[in-house]
Order: structure tokens, then C-alpha cells, then sequence
């Protein structure tokens, strides 16, 4: 594993020196807030030996390398998903890949079904722990020593500096954000109603199925990890709505000036 990862650095390498200090992956819908960075370089996933590449509708499937504002940032447009059938190993190789390039930060986005029954679709949610069920830890396997150690600790996930970042981003933007607990399920179907029920049950407040696997191989190597979940839609069992990927895109859109400000904000704060 770590001599892919060798060979994914060596891949950027020979397009591009850009050290980033921050990574950001965009989730479902989001994906154009890459469009509006000073661009310095773009490498495709297809240009990266044996990379993993995502089959969702709504996800490029690029690295867009720059600056917002002076910061210098690494995004990734469009993520790779535990349910299109990739090892977990493979859907994290990203993560330590901006890891590699420089990145100590790592703001993750992504889109959520709302548990809480106090969450409304478009609200934005800043993650300040996560749960996992169903979803193997991306650490199972030979620890790589390069990258951290076999028993990382899990106690403070999202960091608590960043969280009071981008609180005060958001009170600076004028937008409202709401605090939870991101539950990440394998998908690709959403969860039963009583499933949501457990969640609830477990102190989560948004279910997705990304995310918590990515900040564990961030942990890991000791980068710096915060998140946002875009509340895009009620989860199975919340309201009567049936779910579908096009109301998560539908609401995605709908809030992603508000989403471009606050991603803006943090990474400048
Ligand atoms: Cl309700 N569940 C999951 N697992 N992911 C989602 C979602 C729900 N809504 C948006 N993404």
C-alpha cells in the first residue's frame, strides 16, 4: 500500500510542485466551489497510476490545486465512495495522498441525511464526532509506520480549534450552522427508518456514507481534521419524503453560495 502511495506522489509529482497547506474534498453538488479558486494547477484522478475513481453522478474526479485568497489549498473534486465496490484502503489513498503533498489541514464536506429532528433540509451541520456502522476501519491491515502508528487515538477527531474556526466563520458569514454527530453507513441505500432510530438512539444527528472513514486515515497521520455536512434532505422515517440522490443535489445547490462563504471563511480564518 504504501508503495501505491509512493507511486500516486511520484504520478503529481511530474504535473505539479504545488505544496498545499489545506486539503478540502467537496462533497455531492458542491463540486464547483473549486471553479471559483485561483487555479495554479488541475491533476485527473485518471492521470494518477491506479488511482481510485468515483462513478457517482455529480463527482469530477479531479485535484484542483491553489489558492483561496493566500492560502494554498488542495481540493478534491469529487470523492470515492466504500460502495462502488473499492477497498477501504483504496477510498482513503486520497486523504494520504494530500497528506503526502503537504497538507496538514483537512476540511471534509459532504452531503447528509438529517436524523435530528430539529435539522431542516439546507441547514449546514459542523461535525464534532462521528460513529461508524458497517464501514471497516481504513487502518485494518499492515500499519504503515511511515504514515502513523497501529493504535491511533480517536478521542479528538474534529479538531476542537478548528470547530471554534469555523463557528466564528459562520457567525462572520452570517449563516447558522448547527453541531452534530455524522453517522457514516456503507450505503449505497439509505438506512430504514429504524435504523434512523438507532442512530438517533446512539447521540447521531446526520447519516452520510462518507467522511468518518477519511478523518480516521487523516488522524492517522496526524493531520489537523474539520467537517461540515450539508443537511440536504430528512432521513428515512424523519418526514414522509421518499429519498432520492436528486433531492440531495436539488438541496445542495440551493445552499451552495451560502456553503462557498462559509468553505471560503474557514480556509482564510
Ligand atoms: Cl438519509 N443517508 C445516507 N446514508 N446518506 C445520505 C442521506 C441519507 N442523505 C444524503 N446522504
Amino acid at each position: 500500500m504504501y508503495q501505491k502511495l509512493l507511486a500516486c506522489v511520484e504520478s503529481v509529482r511530474k504535473k505539479t510542485d504545488f505544496k498545499p497547506e489545506v486539503g478540502v474534498i467537496l462533497g455531492s453538488g458542491l463540486g464547483d466551489y473549486a471553479d471559483g479558486i485561483t487555479i495554479e494547477a488541475v491533476v485527473d484522478y485518471t492521470d494518477i497510476q491506479g488511482f481510485p475513481v468515483s462513478t457517482v453522478s455529480g463527482h469530477k474526479g479531479r485535484f484542483v490545486f491553489g489558492f483561496v485568497k493566500e492560502t494554498p489549498v488542495v481540493i478534491m473534486q469529487g470523492r470515492v465512495h466504500y460502495y462502488e465496490g473499492y477497498a477501504m484502503s483504496d477510498v482513503v489513498l486520497p486523504i494520504r495522498l494530500m497528506g503526502m503533498l503537504g497538507a496538514k489541514k483537512l476540511m471534509l464536506t459532504n452531503a447528509a441525511g438529517g436524523v435530528n429532528e430539529n435539522f431542516k433540509p439546507g441547514d449546514f451541520m459542523m461535525i464534532t464526532d462521528h460513529i461508524t456502522t458497517g464501514v471497516p476501519s481504513p487502518l485494518i491491515g499492515p500499519n504503515i509506520d511511515e504514515l502513523g502508528q497501529r493504535f491511533p487515538d480517536m478521542s479528538e477527531v474534529y479538531s476542537r480549534r478548528l470547530c471554534k474556526v469555523i463557528r466564528h466563520a459562520a457567525k462572520k458569514c452570517g449563516i447558522g450552522i448547527r453541531e452534530g454527530v455524522y453517522v457514516q453507513f456503507t450505503g449505497p441505500n439509505y438506512e430504514t427508518p429504524a435504523e434512523i432510530r438507532m442512530c438517533r438512539g446512539w447521540g447521531g444527528d446526520a447519516v452520510g456514507m462518507s467522511t468518518a472513514c477519511e478523518a480516521m486515515a487523516a488522524r492517522h497521520m496526524g493531520l489537523e481534521v474539520c467537517g461540515i455536512s450539508c443537511i440536504t434532505n430528512l432521513a428515512a422515517g424523519v418526514s414522509d419524503v421518499k429519498l432520492d440522490h436528486k433531492e440531495v443535489k436539488e438541496t445542495a445547490d440551493r445552499v451552495s453560495a451560502d456553503f462557498k462563504k462559509l468553505v471560503t471563511e474557514v480556509i482564510v480564518s
